[in-house]
């Protein structure tokens, strides 16, 4: 009895894996709500009825953004019949959701105008660009109508170049000589002995099972080349030619090739992604449809953020909005610029996480040569050169044209590219992109257009890195009076719309739970 009582879930969970296997713990983990395999999902919208039972009546709310963060909050507090009104200080919705297609026009802080000159058909997510399925921006997709397609983030048929390589490889065969050696050297060194204090002569045996399988062993565990690495001619009637054999471990290491095989081992990147049909920015329509756009205000910058004894006051060219309650909802490095009464520790804290450059070229050519040449459908070809990857289109396959991502770079990178002109982005990423496609890279390109967010208007940043998720991340958590803060800088999901959603939410229920207990 006494055991009982004091059985932890973990040991329940112990007890089920060693009586029931693998799967009956599963479904036990399941029952107690231990693996939904999401994130944290216990959410509830506010709705009309909350009021009904309290006597209370919804609020007004005014919220300075309309990005993904400040058009959630307005959508989630819409269910219950808020009164709210949406400033956003450019010329359009969406904030780094941002999809670009022909005729549109791209401004940049201190830089040029550029307009995209895409054919039809063609676009290019100049932001946010994949979706990973524990992601709750999947679940706004379903119940908004937003329909989803595969983002191939993983293809085993794109490269991995590195510098001083002669030639780029296909990710397939980077993988197989990296697990081929690496598992080699593994099982030698179990067979030699030098395990043998850290596992039995059973496990052993099974680790030498597993090395075999994983990178295809000859009999004597030497690795020596597989079929896995691709071929010169691929196999049909005859057996196919052979590429040329595996470079040695020492030339294998050198090159570096390990980034083109990690990329997708942490949880936000792990394959399969998702992607909105026809563009990432049907979040943003779809988020406006549903809001109405009748309380989105564009064009409209806030100039000053009050706290009142009774409300708040929004601040801007055009005049001032009163409500009950704010959400602040653009990026922290710009809100601590406006003139507000929230106090200098806000301040100090909205100037403590800092912003990080990111950059985005989109690249059409009038025929997919990637497609019907190298044969890559989708996916990403890694490399450290400054363009850091090449993405290749998740849809329209086999159109007669496309548009590859020519770079998406950060830090250090995106501050070299946002610095020249986007005439010279173009050249430099052509003269890279032509390392890895040859000289149909640069030839046949038709048109072009480049982001710097960190010189985007009303953004400066690709998104945020905190120095630490103590102090400023927490106090900003709560509301400075009356006003709330929401964005994905104020989650562990920093430069994904899931981040946004999520500290929208937060500010919703935060706010329904005020006005229901507020007398
Ligand atoms: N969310 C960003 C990406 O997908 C970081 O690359």
């Amino acid at each position: 009895m006494t055991e009982r009582r004091t059985m932890t879930r973990r040991a329940l969970l112990v007890g089920v894996g060693a009586a029931g296997g693998a799967g009956a713990m599963f479904a036990a983990m399941g029952a107690l709500g231990l693996a939904p395999d999401s994130q944290p999902s216990d959410y509830v919208p506010p709705q009309p009825s909350d009021f009904s039972l309290k006597g209370k009546g919804a609020a007004k709310v005014v919220i300075i953004g309309a990005g993904v963060a400040g058009l959630t909050c307005a959508y989630e507090l819409g269910k219950a019949g808020y009164d709210c009104t949406v400033l956003e200080a450019a010329d359009r919705v969406g904030g780094r959701n941002l999809t670009l297609r022909g005729g549109d026009r791209l401004p940049e802080k201190d830089g040029p105008d550029q307009t995209a000159g895409f054919g039809e058909g063609v676009y290019f997510n100049a932001g946010p660009g994949r979706i990973a399925q524990w992601m709750i921006a999947m679940d706004y997709c379903r119940e908004l109508g937003v329909p989803l397609e595969v983002f191939v983030n993983n293809n085993a048929s794109a490269y991995v170049y590195t510098r001083g390589m002669k030639a780029p490889v296909r990710a397939r065969t980077a993988r197989a000589d990296l697990y081929g050696y690496i598992a080699e050297l593994l099982a030698k060194a179990s067979h030699a002995g030098a395990l043998n204090r850290r596992l039995t002569a059973e496990d052993r045996e099974r680790l030498s099972e597993f090395l075999r399988r994983f990178g295809d062993l000859g009999p004597d565990l030497s690795y020596r080349g597989s079929g896995r690495r691709g071929f010169a001619t691929y196999p049909a009637i005859g057996d196919g030619v052979p590429l040329d054999p595996p470079a040695s471990l020492a030339e294998v290491l050198s090159a570096g090739t390990g980034r083109a095989i990690t990329m997708d081992f942490g949880f936000e990147q792990a394959a399969p992604m998702f992607q909105p049909v026809g563009g990432m920015d049907a979040i943003v329509t779809a988020l406006v449809r549903a809001v109405g756009h009748d309380r989105i205000r564009t064009g409209t910058p806030v100039t000053g953020i009050r706290n009142l004894p009774d409300g708040v006051e929004v601040t801007h060219p055009g005049g001032a909005v009163r409500a009950d309650y704010c959400v602040a909802a653009l990026p922290p490095h710009l809100l601590a610029r406006l003139p507000h009464n929230l106090g200098a520790q806000v301040t100090a804290a909205l100037r403590t996480p800092v912003p990080v450059a990111a950059g985005k070229i989109g690249l059409e050519y009038g025929r997919r040569w990637w497609e019907t040449e190298d044969r890559i459908y989708g996916g990403v070809t890694e490399t450290d050169l400054d363009i850091t990857h090449i993405w290749y289109p998740s849809y329209g396959y086999h159109a007669q044209s496309g548009l590859l991502v020519g770079y998406y770079n950060t830090e250090k990178e995106a501050e070299l590219y946002g610095r020249l002109s986007p005439a010279e982005r173009r050249s430099r990423a052509l003269t890279q992109g032509k390392k890895i496609h040859g000289e149909k890279y640069r030839a046949e390109l038709r048109s072009s257009v480049s982001i710097a967010w960190h010189r985007q208007p009303h953004i400066e940043g690709g998104w945020v890195r905190w120095p630490s998720y103590e102090g400023a991340f927490t106090l900003l958590q709560r509301p400075a009076g009356r006003v709330y803060f929401a964005g994905d800088w104020l989650t562990h999901l920093i430069a994904w719309q899931a981040g946004a959603m999520e500290s929208a939410r937060k500010a919703v229920t935060a706010i329904h739970e005020r006005v229901l207990s507020t007398s």
